[in-house]
């Protein structure tokens, strides 16, 4: 694995090529996200796909060879800016939301958060001209089974997924370390005060300071949740 971004101690530096970049900056410029960003350990840069339009119409989509309905994102405008950005810096990864990419995975995030410079490409209508994944995209994901509108919500939840991991992001009180999946197992359940509400008490265990005996109870309750709800994790 390329460690890039450790070695260099650079910001990640994330470029993501949508026709709908309204719908990135509300997710990328509140809490963690915007904090990443102020504090270096991030650059991100949304680009309109239809200011790299030619035509007349500005328009970044037409009709699919072969008839059919729904409309296809044209190579053009696409491959323009992948261009342009690729003389500017090497990228690790471009990457394009699609449903048919692989399921993110938590290793995945792990992985990417890693590198150096990445590129997401979100696809609409139909997806994008098939030219545009042979040669320009080297991973493609997805983050269900389920089709969204467009790419852009995918690639929200990438970047924060990723950019939580970027080390120095998230302080001690927020690790990713006990995340879910990390240890390939669900989170046991936490609770904060009072320590009874409506005659719902907190177990025990928990306000006894005894911290060997919590930190085994949590193993149990994380192995009991992930069998009942995630056995495939445990099979993994
Ligand atoms: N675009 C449309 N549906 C998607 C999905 N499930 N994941 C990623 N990108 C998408």
């Amino acid at each position: 694995m390329e460690i890039t971004n450790l070695v260099n101690f650079a910001p990640m530096r994330i470029d993501i090529l949508t026709i709908l970049p309204e719908l990135l900056t509300g997710p990328f410029s509140n809490s963690i996200m915007k904090r990443a960003q102020e504090k270096g350990h991030l650059e991100l840069q949304l680009h309109n796909i239809r200011d790299y339009a030619t035509n007349k119409q500005k328009s970044v989509d037409d009709y699919q060879y072969g008839g059919g309905a729904g409309m296809v994102m044209s190579i053009e405008p696409i491959a323009a800016i992948i261009d342009k950005l690729k003389t500017e810096r090497a990228y690790d990864e471009i990457i394009y939301m699609t449903p048919d990419g692989d399921l993110l995975e938590q290793g995945e995030c792990n992985d990417l958060s890693l590198k150096g410079n990445i590129m997401i490409l979100c696809g609409h209508y139909k997806g994008v001209d098939e030219r545009i994944r042979e040669h320009y995209i080297t991973k493609e994901m997805s983050i269900g089974s389920y089709v969204l509108s467009g790419g852009e919500l995918g690639a929200a939840v990438l970047v924060d997924s990723v950019v939580r991991l970027i080390p120095g992001v998230l302080n001690d009180e927020t690790s990713a370390l006990t995340d879910s999946f990390q240890d390939g197992l669900l989170s046991p359940p936490v609770y904060t005060r009072p320590p009874e509400f409506n005659g719902w008490e907190v177990p025990k265990i928990l306000l006894s300071g005894d911290f060997g005996k919590i930190e085994k109870w949590r193993e149990e309750k994380a192995i009991e949740r992930t069998e009942e709800r995630r056995p495939d994790l445990l099979e993994e």
